[in-house]
């Protein structure tokens, strides 16, 4: 019995907290009963930005008068959750750390279950709101859409956390060697993906949660929420060399409009076709140049499916983006944009859907 408990990890919480004074007393009496009762050892390591409302003050004072094995780390000169999630890796003691919010929309109760995951073999535990019996709690259906759609763009743009349902989520728990040697970015703006880009870990596991209600006070991630993420998002692509290969698949494109162009020229100069009907052979003469060169250049690593495949995928992706254009462009002129403007609008789109949907899918 005692044998089995001391082979159990020990625990580190690592809570960011802003003015959280008033859920600290029902978030580590909670902590405290889900991790005893589950025979863990732990502690909690608070990380302040040296709140208004005094969180750190109050977090010491439970820690000392309760008993809980609390460690607060009060930041002046420091703000920001990443950053301060990082600080609490650095901080904590134990062989497994989760992360969580301190306002109880994160119910420390499943916290057990993150952890007994990890010792069945998993690196990261996500608590997972996008998992089957996962969820949240009282959102309007546009705040759900826009939270999937950025989790959508996030999974596309890097293909590492692909089959990953909720990479933004900020309750989980991971082993220490997961971030221990990891070049984190403190201004990376949600932790948890820059974890999954730069983290050491071979297995991911979700784990359902609800999210619930804020407990007390107020959330502070809002306003420019979106665009941080998107910066994040951008920053990560660069990182694992995605950005690259749009550029390179950009190079390429235009590469295919000198053929387009070209071929046309010729079959109706020299050939002597319809100018309609040249355009077919010459357009399929450009997808095929463009599909070579992103063949041995772009994707050059990622050449995994047959090549005949690779092909047929190529093309469905150059139809797909055709279709993208249009949809755009005919509602943009309909409603009275100037039609080369809409048209050029059109094809970012298109150029964007056909770099995810090559990038995912033909060499994915
Ligand atoms: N130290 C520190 N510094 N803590 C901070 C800071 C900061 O600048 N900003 C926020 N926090 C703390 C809060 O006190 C809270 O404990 C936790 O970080 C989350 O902040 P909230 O303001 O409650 O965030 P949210 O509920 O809008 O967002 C949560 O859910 C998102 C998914 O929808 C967070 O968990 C996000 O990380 C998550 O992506
Ligand atoms: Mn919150």
């Amino acid at each position: 019995m005692s044998q089995e408990k001391s082979e159990k990890p020990k625990v580190s919480i690592i809570i960011p907290t802003y003015n959280e004074r008033d859920n600290l007393d029902e978030l580590f009496e909670r902590i405290s009963r889900a991790l005893s009762e589950a025979g863990y050892d732990f502690e909690i390591v608070v990380v302040d930005d040296n709140s208004p409302d005094r969180t750190w003050e109050y977090a010491e004072e439970l820690g000392k008068t309760r008993g809980y094995p609390v460690k607060v780390i009060r930041r002046v000169n420091e703000k920001g959750l990443s950053s301060a999630v990082i600080r609490g890796f650095k901080e904590a003691s134990g062989d497994v750390f989760v992360v969580m919010d301190a306002d109880l929309q994160h119910p420390p109760e499943k916290i057990p279950k993150l952890v007994r995951a990890i010792e069945e073999g998993a690196d990261i535990v996500i608590a997972s709101r996008y998992v089957p019996g996962g969820g949240v709690r009282n959102w309007y259906w546009y705040r759900k859409l826009i939270s999937k759609g950025a989790i959508m763009i996030g999974r596309v743009a890097l293909p590492k956390i692909r089959n990953v349902r909720d990479p933004v989520s900020g309750f989980f728990a991971l082993k220490r060697e997961v971030v221990e040697n990891a070049e984190l970015n403190p201004i990376g703006f949600k932790i948890l993906m820059e974890i999954l880009i730069k983290g050491t870990y071979k297995k991911v596991v979700e784990v359902p949660f609800t999210f619930g209600l804020r407990k007390a006070g107020e959330s502070k991630l809002s306003g420019k929420t979106m665009i941080n993420y998107l910066k994040h998002v951008y920053r990560l692509m660069k990182w694992e060399g995605e950005l690259d290969r749009l550029i390179k698949f950009s190079i390429v494109g235009t590469s295919g409009i000198f053929v387009n162009e070209g071929f046309l020229w010729f079959f109706v100069r020299f050939l002597g076709w319809s100018k309609v009907w040249a355009n077919i052979p010459a357009i399929e003469l450009s997808i095929l140049n463009n599909f070579t060169w992103n063949d041995l250049w772009t994707f050059r690593d990622l050449r995994k499916r047959p090549l005949w495949r690779r092909l047929l995928s190529f093309h469905a992706a150059a139809l797909t983006g055709a279709a993208v254009q249009m949809a755009i462009y005919a509602p943009l002129v309909y409603i009275g944009v100037h039609y080369l403007i809409a048209n050029l609008i059109g094809i970012a789109a298109s150029f964007i859907v056909r770099f995810l949907f090559n990038r995912n899918v033909t060499w994915g």
